[in-house]
């Protein structure tokens, strides 16, 4: 056992799951299957680190405790059935995958213990495709990654040793993942070619691995890759040979992987290729791919993060926060069934506090899912302590009103994917409470009815401690950090102000004058983004009336949101009976206190978790704090020198 590197999954940490012992001294086993399989060796791991042994493997029940396993055609598929008697434990699934999930589940509240009666479960996931995307590039760095080098990739290759990738596969399906794509968005050079016979039988080893877990495995893809691998003069999604050329990379594709689950696609954005140089829309260029896919069972996730990065600051016409929902709505209906479109959470770019994107609800005859950011690039990159649930929870929770009240995100979609936060790091998320977003993320979108707070507790119990005041103090640490990363970054839904390029860190002006149409238009007498109907960039009109008209308005405009869609003076009066400016110098000073805070909540634990967890998490509150009062001293000294006005408290404010 390792409990860094086993995340939530090294069982026996403590002896919290010492009663199980009876039962997981004998499997029975009635059924059979890859995943199944699987599912066995999961059971025999956390024998073995109990009790020293690997289990005995019987035909039949066996009253004196035993542990079943069984696949029960009265559960939905993915879906599971957890009994605890005295005489047996039994996992069932509508399916291999089920079974799997059941295990884990099982194994997970048991090391967070939890008492055998709490584990009679039963369950089924939400939705159907539950994914996570990788930005890994060939030459094994990670496009946002904050946990070292990719686990997938190093010199142009896949990895040789291929352990991790087991490990990785395993905690994914312990909280039912159930695909993932191995590539950045971004597909370079040599990734290109991932989809040729020179990369395709390794490709293959590392669907194997995932196929074992239950969790299908998709691949990021050029655009233009007709042209890059094989020399054709286009990529345009109408042309004969383009469309013969991308037929054949399928059958190919799928001669070595046979259940390989399909193409991820970044077209039109950032600079990367799509059908639009072809004057070509969206659905044709997904669609193509969509049919070369189609005889084998094959997706096409299409990205809807289009817009334009090269505005003219001056142009106050072009909004980005509407390209989006410009680009995909007139669309609606034209996707072939088996193509996915893939909406960022927020209209921006995961930002620590954006509206809802209003695509979602505005698509109703086009599959969509939603895409979240696990690995924190603009939420403290690791660093900082920012438990991202709650803001998930958030997004699938709101009214969209596209028919009527009730109309929440969670039903307009299909699933989600998110990016993962991932690396090479002994602790496979380098902070090892970065593991709360990868697991919460797992239980969210297999059931987003759970609460951000039953999520974190589970987590904390199964992954740290299953002391229980020492997991609700982390818990608490964990459900209060987003609001306190929120109060000393930008303030009111306002975005950015970070550090270009990189994302962490202050440069209130570092894109205030850029192309990538992120603006705070802060002057003399106020700030924010004027994104209304009537005054501004119209944005507010893409939401249903009874959005727009909330959002239009900035005295029914939810408070965190204000600066997002209004543009308004320092004096303005805010609910609290505060001014705009008295708020942001508040919040500021606030934030930078409670980083302080969970320094010391986090000192207050010393002793009672393991060692290397500790002093892990330690060097990174430590960095925090730093990178708080940092934020807190250039935003209040800012907006001191762009408005003049003191704080009402005379607290130390830079002139
Ligand atoms: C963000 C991020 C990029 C990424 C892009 C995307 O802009 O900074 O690194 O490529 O999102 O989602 O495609």
């Amino acid at each position: 056992m390792d409990i860094l590197y086993d995340c939530w999954l090294a069982y026996g940490k403590d002896d919290a799951m010492k009663w199980t012992e009876r039962y997981l001294s004998r499997l029975c086993v009635l059924c059979i299957g890859r995943v199944i399989s699987s599912a066995v060796k999961e059971l025999e791991t956390a024998y073995r680190r109990l009790a020293g042994k690997i289990p005995e493997r019987i035909s039949k029940p066996f009253s004196g405790g035993c542990f079943i396993l069984r696949i029960n055609g009265d559960f939905d598929a993915g879906g599971y059935g957890i009994s605890v008697s005295d005489d047996n434990i039994t996992v069932e699934g509508g399916d291999e995958n089920g079974v799997l999930y059941g295990v884990f589940r099982f194994l997970i509240l048991a090391s967070g213990g939890y008492s055998p009666e709490k584990l009679n479960i039963t369950e089924k996931p939400c939705y159907p495709l539950r994914m996570a995307d990788q930005w890994d590039n060939a030459d094994g760095t990670v496009e946002r990654g904050y946990s070292g080098a990719s686990i997938f990739y190093e010199k142009d290759r896949p990895v040789s040793d291929m352990t991790r990738l087991t490990d990785y596969a395993r905690l994914l399906s312990s909280v039912g993942i159930n695909a993932i794509c191995i590539n950045n968005v971004n597909v370079h050079k040599t990734e290109t070619h991932f989809i040729t016979e020179k990369f395709l039988p390794d490709i293959a080893k590392i669907a194997d691995i995932f196929a074992d877990h239950g969790i299908k495995l998709y691949l990021s893809v050029n655009f233009a890759a007709p042209m890059e691998i094989d020399g054709l003069p286009t990529a345009d999604p109408l042309n004969e040979r383009v469309i013969s050329w991308w037929k054949c990379t399928a059958e190919k594709i799928y001669s070595y992987i046979p259940d390989f689950g399909g193409f991820l696609v970044k077209a039109d954005s950032e600079n990367r290729p799509g059908p639009h140089t072809y004057g070509r829309d969206h659905a044709e260029g997904a669609n193509m791919l969509a049919d070369a896919l189609k005889p084998y069972g094959g997706k096409v996730i299409w990205r809807c993060f289009v817009y334009n990065c090269h505005v003219d600051w001056r142009d106050r016409s072009t909004d980005r926060a509407k390209a989006a929902y410009d680009n995909f709505k007139p669309l609606d209906g034209k996707f072939a069934d088996n193509v996915f479109l893939q909406i960022k959470n927020g209209p921006m770019d995961f930002q620590i506090r954006e509206p809802v994107s209003p695509l979602f609800g505005a698509m109703p005859n086009t599959n969509c899912i939603c895409e979240f950011q696990i690995t924190q690039e603009y939420t403290g990159q690791q660093i900082d302590l920012c438990y991202l649930v709650p803001m998930w929870k958030e997004c699938l929770d709101f009214d969209t009103y596209s028919d009527g009240e009730g109309s929440f995100v969670s039903k307009k979609i299909l699933g989600a994917a998110a990016v993962s936060n991932v690396g090479a790091n002994r602790c496979l998320t380098g902070n090892p409470l970065a593991g709360a977003n990868l697991y919460g993320y797992g239980r969210l979108v297999f059931d987003p009815s759970l609460s951000a707070k039953q999520i974190a507790e589970e987590w904390v119990r199964a992954a740290l401690t299953a002391d229980e005041e020492t997991a609700e103090v982390i818990c608490t640490m964990l459900l209060s950090s987003r609001e306190i990363y929120e109060s000393y970054t930008s303030p009111l839904g306002v975005g950015w102000m970070v550090t270009p390029h990189y994302h962490y860190g202050v440069d209130v002006d570092g894109y205030e004058y850029s192309p990538w149409g992120t603006y705070h238009y802060s002057d003399r007498n106020g700030m924010g983004a004027d994104r209304t109907r009537a005054t501004g960039t119209g944005y507010t009109a893409q939401y249903a009336s009874h959005n727009e008209e909330m959002y239009e308005d900035p005295s029914t405009c939810p408070e965190e949101l204000l600066l997002f869609f209004h543009h308004l003076p320092y004096t303005y009066m805010l609910k609290s009976g505060k001014t705009l400016i008295q708020h942001i110098y508040d919040s500021h000073f606030d934030g930078a206190e409670k980083a302080e805070g969970l320094l010391m909540q986090w000192r207050s634990l010393k002793g009672k978790l393991p060692e290397e967890i500790y002093s892990e998490a330690e060097i990174r509150f430590e960095k925090q704090l730093l990178n708080s009062r940092q934020w807190r001293d250039v935003i209040n000294t800012y907006f001191f020198r762009k408005s003049g006005i003191d704080d009402i408290h005379s607290r130390k404010i830079y002139r």
